[in-house]
């Protein structure tokens, strides 16, 4: 039986929830934006609109309003402020997106995004959680060249960076593209995940050049899957995360896609529910989960399902994805 929206609410909030597809940037507040350029003598940064014309559009913004990022301090208090957020939303992990090259590109040293990231991961982690992974994403509307430099810079840092994504605009911009600094990334003993945004020309094809030529590890979004059941069995055989984001697809596409989230449940699909950029889209992971669950009218055994395939799809060791499992569990149990 669906749940009550209240209800649902109120399960969503204390339910122990994994975030996997979140970019730092992307949760920069605009009063944060503002004072950050406040900090560094720049003209305000905050002013965004409540909904935008497609991901180029989009990323356009969301590249203008990092301005004021540049210090290390700058990027441990845009992590501490996520990550107190996510907290409060209740997340218990996270593995977080960072874009060096837009930042790298305005002369910000690698070192200083990684180290002000880091430090605030591991204060998180002391008071209270949540515990928190790092993914450098790289700019697939950069040259391959600029991808391969930023991972040669990740490698002095890869004991803090878990695994490494593709994203920004997909446009012309296919995954067989960035194969080979994927290779090495892998090589150099990163997990790998590229971004397959709705919507996009070649879609389909992108998802199974994913799958097939750089064999990734997880997929960010994915709905279009649903086109070719031969790509969704392909995922249901690889039991591949797909890290959907409803209210991202909303603010970008005027559709939440809630019930490509139940169809996918219904067929096995690992699916995931994310939050995307939070501070532009309106909302936080556990938002994310309310609006899915009004929308599609998912029952509390869905919620469940979605918060378990989140730590399911998470690049944990085993001993501690079980732990959070439990979690999980002992909630469902108890509430
Ligand atoms: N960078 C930040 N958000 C993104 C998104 N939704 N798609 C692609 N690149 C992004
Ligand atoms: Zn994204």
């Amino acid at each position: 039986m669906a749940a009550g929206t209240r209800d649902a609410s109120d399960f969503v909030a204390g339910l122990p929830k994994c975030e996997l597809h979140v970019h730092l940037e992307g949760t920069l507040e605009a009063a944060m934006a503002d004072l950050l350029a406040e900090r560094h003598g720049l003209p305000a940064l905050g002013a965004r609109p409540a909904s935008f014309d497609g991901l180029a559009d989009f990323l356009s913004r969301y590249y203008a309003a990092m301005a004021g990022l540049r210090t290390e301090q700058d990027f441990y208090d845009l992590a501490a402020a996520y990550l107190d957020v996510a907290r409060r939303q209740g997340v218990t992990y996270a593995e977080m997106f960072f874009d060096p090259q837009a930042h790298t590109a305005r002369g910000v040293p690698f070192e200083a995004v990684v180290r002000g990231l880091h430090r605030a991961q591991l204060d998180a982690r002391a008071s209270g959680g949540p515990d928190s992974a790092l993914i450098c994403c790289f700019l697939r509307d950069e040259p391959v060249e600029s991808a391969a430099a930023t991972l040669d810079a990740s490698l002095e840092f890869k004991d803090w960076i878990l695994g490494v994504g593709l994203d920004s605009d997909e446009r012309g911009n296919p995954p067989v593209e960035f194969a080979p600094v994927f290779e090495r990334a892998r090589a150099a003993g990163y997990r790998l995940t590229m971004h397959c945004d709705p919507r996009q020309e070649g879609s389909v094809d992108h998802l199974w050049q994913c799958l097939e030529v750089v064999g990734v590890d997880r997929i960010d979004h994915g709905v279009e899957c649903l086109a070719d059941d031969r790509l969704v069995a392909e995922l249901v055989r690889r039991r591949l995360g797909l890290t959907v984001c409803p209210l991202s697809n909303l603010r970008l596409y005027g559709d939440l896609m809630a019930d490509a989230v139940s169809e996918m449940l219904r067929r096995d699909v690992l699916v995931t529910v994310n939050s995307d950029d939070p501070a532009y889209f309106g909302g936080y992971v556990a938002d994310n989960f309310r609006a899915v669950a009004d929308d599609a009218h998912l029952d509390r055994a869905a919620l469940v399902r979605l918060a378990r395939n989140g730590f399911e799809a998470a690049w944990l060791a085993p001993d501690r994805r079980a732990g959070y499992l439990q979690q999980v569990d002992d909630y469902a149990a108890r509430v």
